[in-house]
């Protein structure tokens, strides 16, 4: 697909529903006692893998208008399953803790990006409770085969809340109280939809405890916009020339809003006008306008606040003044491609001048904008729109490749940008 350079982006839109808190709908809903309803939940390829998960799993889930039913089976009712998860790490992560205390035996298998990514994370402290967990050499195809849990204290030896929610959801099933230590905070979405369920769960700055359960009940869970798929608008807005847009309904929960500060620090011009709340999340609405930038630094704490905006941030460097760097971020190799690499290698196809690191990335700015090129998205769906943003924002345009892999997140991503492109 090919990008040409916008002279200006200008509208008012809303994001599809957040992707993280949508998983977890499902998965909480589907071991919770009774209905529970999910509004405005984001329909995409990740998502739906969840839905056709717990499916599997013997839970009758109804799709009603934008709105999901998801008929609880209890906190130990789902039944034995092969579950394919496609590219959704997410899913295959947090689902572990659940399958670990079923009384059943589960085979999880994914896509070939998916299939490189590392489980042992999840293994390893669900192992030291008891669990019964067979991996591939570390990754999928993987078994679960349900058994007894008890709980435990662990260190998490990197920033993931893909691991420390899977081993919250096993303590839901482990008798005692599990404690859960963090080296550095990371989205709670799991915390805040396991408290509004009625577990009991204690946080604290740096670790978090939750004790067995016998039932949860989630209720309802009102999905907030996903901050990630607003994020390429508001770097697009940042970086095309005389653009004003509004996005509606913003998930701003501050462990995921990390690009909003270094965008000020930056000198973006990012406004929350209005502050909501969608169930325990802080939501709002952003009003960005056009801004030159000044590069910055980003460092292991704050890496986590911006995980999935870390290859938008390297775009934005890229029309800053100045040298940017992302450090503490080795995490990102991890991720549907290892995003290191792919980053760099998307900011040299438009002709900017940036450099690997083992834990993070450079790039040099250049304020007079990139030229253009073509970008290999290599299904990576935060790829293909840092992609999308370059072309709008470049001298020339450019030719994604695999443009089609953002429906991993956001299927109508490009004609959202079109009805914006003035
Ligand atoms: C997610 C956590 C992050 C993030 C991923 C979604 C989640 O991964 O990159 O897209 O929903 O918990 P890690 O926790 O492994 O960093």
């Amino acid at each position: 697909m090919r990008i040409e350079p916008a002279a200006s982006l200008e509208g008012h839109f809303a994001v599809p529903g957040d992707k993280s808190i949508s998983h977890r709908a499902l998965l909480l809903g589907a071991v919770s006692e009774g209905e529970t309803v999910v509004r405005g939940w984001g329909r995409s390829g990740d998502t739906l893998s969840t839905l056709s998960a717990v499916r599997a799993l013997g839970v009758q889930v109804d799709e009603l208008g934008g709105e999901l039913v998801v008929h609880g089976v209890g906190l130990r009712g789902l039944v034995s399953a092969e579950i394919d998860c496609g590219n959704a790490g997410t899913l295959a992560r947090l689902i572990i803790g659940l399958l670990a205390f079923q009384d059943g035996t589960f085979t999880l298998t994914g896509d070939a990006s998916l299939s490189t990514r590392p489980m042992e994370r999840i293994a390893e402290p669900l192992r030291r409770m008891g669990a019964q967990i067979e991996t591939t050499d570390g990754h999928l195809p993987l078994t679960v085969t349900g058994a007894p849990l008890t709980a435990i204290d662990y260190e998490l030896p990197m920033a993931s809340a893909q691991v420390k929610s899977a081993v919250l959801l096993a303590a839901l099933g482990a008798t005692g109280r599990t404690t859960v230590i963090e080296p550095v905070p990371t989205r709670d979405h799991t915390e805040l939809m396991l408290r509004a369920a009625g577990a009991s769960i204690t946080t604290r700055p740096s670790s978090v405890s939750v004790d067995q359960a016998e039932r949860i009940r989630v209720g309802s869970v009102d999905v907030p916009g996903d901050f990630s798929s607003a994020a390429p608008f508001i770097a697009a807005a940042t970086l095309i020339p005389e653009s004003r847009i509004t996005i509606h309904d913003v998930n701003l929960n501050a462990r995921r809003t990390g690009l909003l500060d270094v965008l000020d620090r930056m000198g973006g011009r990012v406004g929350i006008v209005a502050r909501s709340r969608a169930g325990s999340e802080p939501a709002g609405d952003l009003e960005i306008r056009t801004a030159e930038l000044t590069a910055t630094k980003i460092g292991t704490t704050e890496v986590p606040l911006l995980v999935d905006e870390l290859p938008l941030f390297g775009l934005l460097a890229a029309h800053a003044h100045g040298e940017s760097w992302v450090y503490g971020a080795g995490e990102l190799r991890h991720k549907e491609t290892d995003r290191i690499e792919a980053v760099v290698d998307a900011l040299r196809a438009i002709g900017v001048r940036a450099r690997a690191q083992d834990d993070g990335f450079s790039v040099t700015g250049v304020p007079a904008r990139p030229r253009g090129g073509r970008i290999d998205a290599r299904g990576d769906h935060r790829i293909a729109m840092l992609g999308a943003v370059a072309g709008l924002a470049s001298r020339e345009g450019v030719e994604i490749e695999d443009a089609g892999s953002v429906a991993v997140s956001f299927p109508g991503f490009f004609d959202l940008l079109d009805q914006l492109i003035h």
